[in-house]
Parts: structure tokens; sequence; C-alpha cells
């Protein structure tokens, strides 16, 4: 059988979950980027379109995305494509034969597909669809159980459910190819896992994260605000071995209170370790300690390969760090002195790109979430660092007020003496200071929830 090195002109087609819609490019982006090779959409690309065709890859470059993506469903080689299916019936007899024969020869078994985005068909409906496409050469035989290969007529009516239109607005032919991981969503979801708490990532976008940081096999990945290791289990899922640090000494030891309904306390060996243990990956587990992000207990030297996190907003979980505020005058009847004081959001974000500038390998990533303020937010808000370039900022609403942004930045050259005085020579690298409001802004009663929990 042909393979599709010796076919010629191949286009593919993805097809993308419609949540996260800003996830989706900088993912993609980022699983081509582990490849070497670049994005290079078809003309006419819409982002927020549920079929991307791409050009310049190979079936061995889409099998490797989607054995990672959790924003692509399924890739397709594409066959043909058009606003009608007229325009589709000539864009696929004007596909090279060679292209085809391998799949629709007489020996081959096959099953065609009928998918739409946005409008539900009869099957009555389908199966017009299907008959519809006698014109293509298929000499194999229809095996609906279990064919060789699968092809799939896919309509896209848009995506405003409110305006469905009667005709698609656009219709693509093509061979499956695979599927992507969405299923880890549920494999993973924290609602099954050992240890939880209460702000224990999601696990979609936990594996979302790990993509959009390159996360690979061998990488040595770290957590400075690590909770109950959820995006530890993602990263140890893609083969990284996986380390954290977090202040609260309950959550590390896997002590004190459970976040579990029906449970007061939490068990023995509710811990990171055994989250990775749950999944199969306790081998990737390096381990975790208590420590203050705020200060770091590292050696100076580039150890990690990414670095992905999300740190607190003080929501649900408060902002501290260790040390005791001396300046503070206290009445003679208040002895006791604070352990820790308050950790300002400016600070946890202007000390996590210091850290990082300082402790991931040239072209490492740093990935970590940023909560906004809408009404008030612009791009210059996000935090800059000069050894950092920023590479994707997507946001997630929260709220009619509030979201919080998956920042994504890449080191770009190690950290010079001359870079601790980096904000007095350009504004854009000086800690802004409006993030330090988030909660009082969050709970300022303007909110109406649209989106998941903090
Ligand atoms: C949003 S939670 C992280 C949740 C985590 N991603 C998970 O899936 O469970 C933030 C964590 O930061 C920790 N934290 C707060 N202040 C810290 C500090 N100064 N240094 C290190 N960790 C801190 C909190 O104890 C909390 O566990």
């Amino acid at each position: 059988m042909a393979t599709s090195n010796s076919r010629s002109c191949l286009k593919y087609l993805l097809h993308l979950a419609h949540d996260n819609l800003d996830f989706r490019l900088p993912e993609i982006t980022a699983l081509l980027a582990l490849r070497g090779k670049p994005f290079h959409p078809c003309e006419n690309f819409r982002e927020k379109a549920p079929f991307w065709c791409l050009n310049d890859l190979s079936e061995e470059d889409v099998h490797s995305i989607m054995t990672r993506s959790i924003c692509a469903k399924s890739a397709f080689e594409l066959w043909g494509h058009g606003q009608t299916h007229s325009e589709l019936k000539a864009s696929l007899l004007n596909y090279p034969p060679e292209n085809m024969s391998p799949f629709t020869h007489k020996d081959s078994t096959y099953r065609i597909n009928v998918y739409t985005f946005n409008k539900t068909l009869e099957f009555a409906d389908r199966i017009k669809r299907i008959d519809a496409l006698e014109y293509l050469s298929f000499e194999g035989t229809v095996s609906l159980k279990s064919p060789q290969h699968i092809f799939c007529l896919l309509e896209d009516y848009g995506t405003d459910p409110n305006n469905i239109p009667e005709q698609p607005n656009y219709i693509y032919f093509g061979r499956w190819i695979a599927d992507g991981q969405r299923e880890l969503i549920r494999s993973h979801s924290v609602k099954n896992r050992h240890f939880i708490g209460n702000t224990s990532m999601d696990a979609g976008l936990s594996f979302i994260m790990a993509n959009h940081a390159k996360v690979k096999e061998n990488d040595i990945v770290f957590d400075p605000f690590v909770g109950t290791g959820s995006l530890l289990v993602a990263c140890s899922h893609f083969g990284a071995y996986v380390c954290g640090t977090d202040i609260d000494y309950n959550t590390i030891h896997g002590k004190g209170r459970s976040s579990r309904k029906n449970q007061t306390w939490r068990g023995p060996d509710e811990n990171i370790r055994a989250n990775l243990r749950q999944y199969g990956t306790e081998k990737m587990y390096l381990d975790v300690m208590v420590s203050d992000a705020s200060k770091p207990v590292w050696r100076e030297a580039a150890l990690f390969d990414a670095i992905i996190t999300d740190p607190p907003y003080g929501i649900r979980e408060s902002t501290r760090r260790t040390g005791s505020n001396k300046d503070i005058t206290r009445p003679p009847e208040e002895s006791h002195i604070p352990v820790s004081q308050a950790y300002h959001l400016s600070d946890i974000f202007a000390d996590l790109l210091n850290f990082s500038a300082h402790h991931l390998v040239m072209g490492g990533r740093l990935v970590y979430w940023l909560p906004i303020y809408r009404p008030e937010y612009c791009d210059e808000m996000v935090p800059h660092h000069p050894c950092l370039r920023l590479i994707s900022n997507c946001e997630q609403t929260l709220s009619s007020h509030t979201s919080r942004r998956l920042i994504t930045m890449e080191k770009i050259r190690g950290p010079e003496e001359v870079d601790r005085l980096a904000h007095l020579a350009d504004l854009r690298f000086s800690p802004y200071q409006g993030h330090n409001a988030f909660r009082e802004k969050y709970f300022s009663g303007l909110n109406k929830r649209e989106g998941e929990d903090v």
C-alpha cells in the first residue's frame, strides 16, 4: 500500500472542540513546534471556526499532534471541500486518484460518517448525503463495524445556535486519521481523583497547560504553587519528571481537613504521589516540599525545562508568604507576631517571572494563570521580563467582570545584572499594582458567574 510520502499535495483537516476557543491555536502551534513544524493554515483560516485546514504536514505530524491534543477532537486527510455540495463534488473529482486509491481499492473495507456542526440531521438525510457521494470511486466493501478506513463528510453550519442556516456554510470530505485526547478529561477528572483540594485544577485545562508548555518525555517540570499536584499529574502523563513546592504543610503532607463532601479529615495516603500512582505515573514523581515561593531555596542554575503553575489569587486560598511585619507597631496587649505576611499578587507574578528567568533552561517555558478584572484589563497589564518572551495569552472567562488568562512565556536569554534595574529603564518591567485589588474586585458584587470556579 502506498504511504503518505508517495502521495502528493496532502492537506489535513482538524476538527476542534468548541470550548476554550482561545487555547486552541497556542496548543496546536506548541504541539507542532515539538515536531519542529510551523503552523501553516490554508487560505481563509478562521481561528474561531470548528474546522482548520493545515498545509505542509505529514501524516506522522498529524498523528503526533493527536496523541497530545485536548483541543482537537479528530483529524482527517482532506480530500475535498467547498461552500456547496457541487463545489465539494468538483473539488473531490479534482483530487489526485493516486492519493485515494490506497484506501478505495476493491480489497478494502470502509465506512462513511456524516458529521454536522451546529445542526442535527435526521438519519434519512444522512443517508442521502452518503448516497450523493456515489461519484467517488469506492471499490471496496462497506463495513459498518470494523472498517479498515473511515471517511467523513463534515458540514459546518456556523457558530450561532440562534441563526442556523438552511444550507451549510462549508463542507469537507476526508479520510479519518486519528482522534485527539479528550478522553483524558474524563479519565483524569478531579471528581474521581484520590487527593483533591478546593483549588485543584480541572483535568482538561491541566493537560492544555502542559501542551502550551511543550512538556515532553524526560523533561523536568516544576510547580512552585503545587497544591494537590493537578499540573504534575498532567505533565507526568506526557512523560516528564515532576516536582513542586507549596507553603501549606498540610497540603504537601496530605494532612488536615478534606475537601471532599462527607469526609472531615484527609485519609492516609491522600497526597500528590498517590495521585500519580492512581494514573500509573508514579515513577515520574521527583518530590514535593514545603517552601515559600517568595523565598526560593534552589541553587542558582537552569534546572527546569518547564515551570507550570496556578498561583493563589486570594479567593479560595490566602496569598501569604513567610516572615513578619516588624515595622507594624502593635498595641502592647497583642503579643502574637504573625509568621506570615500578605503576598501581593503583583509580587507573586514578579517573583515568578524572575524565578523562571533564573531557573528555566534556554527555550524552556513558563505557563501560569493571571487573574484579571475585565473592565480594567489591557494587554500591557501582563507582566513582562527582559529574559522571557510572551508566546500566548488566552482568556478563560469566570464571570461578567473577572477572568483568568493563561500566559505562556519562553526563556530567550539568561538573566544579567542589569535586569534587576530593568523596571527603571522600561516601565513594562514594573510589577503592575492593579492586580493587587483582584480579591476586592472579585467580591465587589458585580460578578455574575459564567465560567467555572476559581
Ligand atoms: C491555586 S492553588 C494551586 C492549586 C493546584 N494547581 C492544584 O491543582 O491543586 C495555589 C497554591 O499556592 C499555595 N501558596 C500560597 N502562597 C504560597 C507561597 N507564598 N509559596 C508557595 N505556595 C503558596 C497555596 O497553599 C495553594 O495550594
